[in-house]
């Protein structure tokens, strides 16, 4: 059966221009998979805890070493990286915060990169883990320029961290669809929006 994991990053629930993007793409994945299976991590609506040292410990720890206390510390990283490894396809929706990702986005990146689950190094080089899947991703920007001759580009810490990462992981085929200045023309925004969804969902086929 086909899974697609659905990660929402913006605190909004209502109002988000990045989740009404992941709902077009989640719309029309559904329709080109019948049957298929849709997790949803909200990570408004259940934020995930920071790693704190006993988790660190437990990445580290060899399975035969590990105790209750480290077993129990990575017990949710396990979750959500098996939520990952069963996952066909990933879509992942965040608004711009600060120039960066949301922190509720970065505490689900911080439990799921973990050393030989998801990646690997041999001590010259890492091999991402997590392959064989496509990864969507759907950004909001509050302001406009961040596109590549854009007058902000170089404050864009969002679209270059997150292509990074997932191509770390082991993603060979990384999406990413954005819109801009959401906080700008009303009209102009609608018109972005719509020519956003299509493309989104054309992705999702
Ligand atoms: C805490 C916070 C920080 C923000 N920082 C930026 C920023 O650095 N640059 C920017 O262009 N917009 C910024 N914005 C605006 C959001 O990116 C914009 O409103 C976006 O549409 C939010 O995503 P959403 O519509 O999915 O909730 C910020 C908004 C908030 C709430």
């Amino acid at each position: 059966m086909t899974t697609l994991l659905r990660i929402d990053a913006s605190a909004r629930t209502e109002g988000s221009h990045s989740r009404d993007l992941g709902h077009a793409y989640e719309a029309a994945w559904r329709a080109a998979h019948p049957g298929g299976t849709v997790v949803h991590r909200d990570l408004a609506a259940s934020a995930i805890p920071q790693i704190t040292a006993p988790t660190i410990a437990g990445f580290y720890t060899p399975a035969d070493a590990m105790t209750d206390e480290l077993r129990a510390a990575t017990a949710l990283s396990d979750a959500l990286i098996a939520e990952l490894m069963g996952a066909d396809d990933v879509l992942v929706t965040t608004p711009m915060y600060n120039f960066s990702i949301p922190a509720a986005l970065k505490a689900w990146v911080d439990q799921i990169v973990r050393i030989n689950a998801t990646f690997s190094y041999d001590g010259t080089s890492f091999t991402g883990l997590v392959t064989g899947k496509r990864v969507t991703i759907a950004i909001a920007y509050g302001a406009g320029g961040y596109g590549p001759d854009g007058a902000l580009a170089a404050l864009d810490l969002v679209r270059p961290y997150l292509q990074t990462l997932f191509g770390f992981l082991g993603f060979t085929e990384v999406h990413v669809v954005s819109v801009e200045a959401t906080t700008g023309d009303a009209v102009m925004l609608e018109a972005a929006m719509v020519e956003t969804r299509r493309v989104i969902a054309a992705f999702a086929a």
